[in-house]
């Protein structure tokens, strides 16, 4: 099977292009770079020992895109090309519209064009908005707090509308919870561009030692120590979602859903902890204001996709940590070390 990877340069995408190619499977990969580094595709071939054909392409050049898909036989793809910046949505929302929703749109028409039926889509928990209650199911309301959240809600969408036009199509929105964590020869992780946005590169830099401390967004939240909690997901479990969602629902027409996440939430604080044992030095932190838009709490119920795809997140809290911090330590300034 011939699987065309947008976006398999980035963090998820990265580690996904490496358990497809253990598994046997064949890959194309388009991505533009604008958030991701080319040492990231050099990183996958060495660690697999398998060759693909990149294409530095924007999924907005539809005649770049073309030759793509006019190039190769795609039987399937894995759709994880967009921006993702939830602060950054807010100032230039037109770019995140523009970019997530037109790229998709490309996409699908070059699907349909090429008579390509399957599509495994990165959606997100931030589809859930302001969840009432945890765990999260896949048939809770859905709503956005930001643009990038609506971009993701939209694509949902469009896709489902699409798929009802042509019932060969099958469609998989996986909606992820929060990936951390790297691969096991620390050759590969997250590298954020500036200063990273979300917890985990965060506090990997205070380890490092490019940032002096963290900063608690919030003590104040009803959980049991105050401060926010999230259900993170070791990065290479998420990947290995993507192959269970490639091989249950591919050539399964009709638009499955499914939540990757371990169904365990873990507050800031202990996530300093588990990283703090992790690196082997206690990480200096200090208490702020709560950051705009956050929840209290938010983790999955995971249970449909383990009950229908046989997958469940293998990999704790203390893996997740130390995987991480192989890769930072190794790599201080990421790609470019
Ligand atoms: P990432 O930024 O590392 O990867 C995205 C990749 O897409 C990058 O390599 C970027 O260069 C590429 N890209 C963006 N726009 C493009 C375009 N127009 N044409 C070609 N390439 C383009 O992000 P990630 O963390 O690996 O996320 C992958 C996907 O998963 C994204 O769609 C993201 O919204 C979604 N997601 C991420 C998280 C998370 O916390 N990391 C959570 C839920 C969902
Ligand atoms: C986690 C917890 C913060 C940074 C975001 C997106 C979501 C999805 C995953 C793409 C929260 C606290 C954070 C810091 C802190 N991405 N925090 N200090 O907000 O759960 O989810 O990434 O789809 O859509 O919204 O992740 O890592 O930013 O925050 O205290 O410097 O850590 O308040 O409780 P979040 P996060």
């Amino acid at each position: 099977m011939n699987i065309l990877v947008t976006g398999g340069a980035g963090y998820i995408g990265s580690h996904t292009c490496v358990e497809l190619l253990n598994a046997g499977y064949d890959i194309v990969v388009a991505d533009n770079l604008c958030n991701s580094n080319i040492k990231a595709v050099e990183a996958i071939k060495r660690l697999t020992g398998k060759d693909f054909k990149f294409y530095r392409y924007d999924l907005l050049s539809r005649d770049d895109m073309e030759k793509v898909f006019a190039e190769n036989e795609i039987d399937a793809v894995i759709h994880f090309a967009g921006l993702k910046a939830v602060g950054e949505s807010t100032q230039i929302p037109l770019t995140y519209y523009h970019n997530n929703i037109t790229g998709t749109l490309i996409l699908m028409q070059l699907m349909e064009k090429y008579n390509v039926n399957n599509i495994v889509f990165s959606s997100s928990a931030t589809v859930y908005g302001m969840p009432e209650t945890v765990p999260i199911t896949e048939d809770f309301p859905l709503s956005t707090t930001n643009p990038y959240g609506s971009t993701k809600l939209m694509i949902e969408q469009i896709m489902t509308d699409v798929q009802k036009a042509a019932p060969k199509l099958s469609v998989t929105l996986l909606r992820y919870f929060n990936p951390i964590g790297a691969h096991k020869s620390g050759e590969l992780g997250e590298d954020p561009k500036g200063i990273p946005n979300n917890l985990l590169p965060y506090v990997a830099q205070v380890a490092v030692g490019k940032l002096e401390k963290i900063h608690v967004f919030g003590n104040d939240y009803p959980t049991p120590d105050g401060t926010g909690v999230r259900d993170y997901i070791h990065v290479v479990d998420l990947a290995l979602g993507h192959l269970k969602a490639i091989e249950h629902c591919s050539e399964k027409p009709g638009v499955h859903i499914y939540n990757l996440g371990t169904g365990n939430g873990y507050s800031v604080l202990q996530i300093i902890e588990a990283f703090s044992k992790a690196c082997g030095k206690e990480l200096p932190y200090q208490i702020d204001p709560r950051r705009p838009g956050d929840i209290a709490e938010c983790y999955a119920d995971a249970s449909k996709a383990k009950n229908e795809l046989g997958w469940t997140a293998e990999r704790g809290i203390e893996e997740m940590c130390e995987d991480s911090w192989r890769w930072q330590s190794a790599h201080p300034n990421g790609f470019d070390d």
